[in-house]
Order: structure tokens, then sequence, then C-alpha cells
């Protein structure tokens, strides 16, 4: 299993396929009913989808899978009572069939079994490799993550003092639940193919007049390189790298192991985080419901 893709709608597409294109670095890759699609270099037919729509929102987070690894999950959905869409054929790049399911709070997952995959492309460090996490806001991330586990089969990798990263593959995280007062997407990881690649990313978001907001940092968990950036439809985005890869023996921390010293919240200690403008940027895109 692996996470694959982020359908969002919003007000402006033209605007935010700019963004991702240009000065973010996704390549596009093709439009269909109304929808864009941008890719990175790797062999991952489609990154983001982008369709306009009245308000912000996630329609989906998606995975690639197997097809017996969706019949395994879709089976224990329905058997936890998650609202599950039908299985259907997707129109997409990368074709393929799969389903929607939605988890407690409301945060919607589609598993698709491609078709094909894309030629990966020579990695570029002014372009992202791929998606490689989604942070999601959770009211009660334990039982979020009781889901992820006991119906979508992830394991848990870490727990912090308020966040909680589970895995599908080797990748130390493939989405992780942020504890909040709210259900609605954190941020969007892009992965960068060195820590070089993650700087230059900041210096080309610089040029185009988007200050980082927390970072160049390095992450606990995960121990990757970060920075984050509010893009101008409004979601946190982040450009990372050098994130573990992790094994079945990877012992999942607690919060205990992962205190900072005052004045730390990340390795290196070199930037502040801008409170507010996360705190804004983290409460614009909320999950659009599966139709009943
Ligand atoms: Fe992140």
């Amino acid at each position: 299993m692996k996470l694959r893709s982020i359908e969002l709608e919003v007000p402006d597409r033209e605007s935010a396929v700019r963004f991702f294109r240009d000065p973010w670095g996704l390549l596009e890759a093709g439009e269909r009913n109304g929808t864009s699609y941008l890719r990175g270099t790797e062999d991952i037919p489609y990154v983001v989808s982008v369709a306009q729509a009245g308000e912000p929102a996630v329609a989906a987070v998606t995975f690639s899978g197997s097809k017996p690894e969706l019949a395994r999950i879709r089976k224990r959905a329905a058997a936890a009572g998650a609202r599950l869409g039908p299985s259907r054929d997707f129109d997409e790049p990368g074709g393929g069939s799969g389903y929607l399911v939605e988890g407690p709070e409301g945060h919607v997952f589609r598993f698709v079994t491609e078709e094909k995959r894309a030629k990966k492309l020579r990695p570029d460090r002014d372009r992202p490799l791929q998606v490689t996490h989604v942070v999601l806001n959770a009211r009660d991330r334990e039982a979020c993550t009781r889901f992820a586990v006991e119906v979508l089969g992830f394991r848990v990798s870490d727990r912090t003092g308020f966040m909680n990263f589970v895995r599908c593959d080797r990748v130390h995280h493939a989405i992780a639940y942020a504890q909040s007062d709210n259900s609605m997407l954190n941020h969007i990881a892009f992965e960068m193919t060195d820590i070089d690649a993650v700087m230059r990313g900041i210096g080309r978001m610089k040029d185009a007049g988007i200050a980082t907001f927390w970072g160049p940092g390095r992450h606990g968990p995960g121990n990757n390189v970060f920075a984050y950036f509010v893009a101008p439809f409004g979601a946190a985005v982040e450009y990372t790298s050098e994130i573990q890869r992790v094994g079945s023996s990877y012992r999942a921390g607690k919060p205990e192991d992962w205190k900072w010293p005052p004045n730390r919240n990340d390795h290196w200690g070199v930037s502040a985080r801008n409170a507010a403008a996360i705190s804004q940027a983290e409460r614009q895109f909320r999950f659009r419901p599966l139709a009943a």
C-alpha cells in the first residue's frame, strides 16, 4: 500500500494549478472533466488533483494498493460500519478502480488499484518526487488512529504529545493525526530529492513572495528535513526530504520519547514557527462528506 495523491477542490482552480506548477515544481499531467492533474518525478500518474468548487475541500486522500489489499480493507470497513462508497472505475491518469471510505471524523480515504504507472522521470532538485504524507486534524486522534490500524491496516510509527504518526509501507508516516478542535486538513508534504532541494525550494518560494512559516528544520519523528508554506489558495504545504524508512522491527515511540529541550521544537532550532499563520492555514480545507 502506498500513499499516492490528494484530491483538492478550490474556488480558483487555475491559480492553484499555476502555484503547484510554478513555483512549487509539479508537472501538469492533463485535465479531465474539469479536473487538473499534477505529477512529480516518480512513476506515479499524478500526486495532486485540483477541481473547481465553491468552497475549499479535500475530496479524498488516495492510496494505491493491490486488488486483494483493497478487498481486505473494504471487508473490514463494512464490518466496522464505516461509510463506504461504491466500487467503481476512475477516469483519471493511471485509471483503475477502487472506492472511497470515511474515517470516524469524516476524513475521506480513497483506495485505488491502478491500471498503469507513469514513466519515472529524472530526479530534479527543483521538482517534488511525490506526496509523502498528509497530516489530518483530529478531535480524537486515538479513535482515528484505531481506525487507521484496525480498518485500513496501517501501523503506528510514533506518538508525540499532540500527534500520532501511521505508516502503510516503509516510509515513517503516510498519515499523521494532529490533535485539534476540528477534523480538517493540516498540511500536505511533498518529498524532495535531498536537503539541497528543500533549500532551493525555500528560495523559489521566496522569489514568489511566499515566506517560510516554519523551517528549515529537522523533525523528531521521521527525522525529515522540512519547510512549511501557506499556498496562495490557503492550504499549508511542506517541502521535505530524508524521511526515515522503517521496518517491522521499528519500535513505536511514545510522547516521553519525543520531548524537546526548552526553546526547541525541532533538531536544529534555527527557525521559529509562525503560530498565527499555521493555525489559520490548518483550518481552510474540510473533507467533503461521501454522498449518502
Ligand atoms: Fe509534515
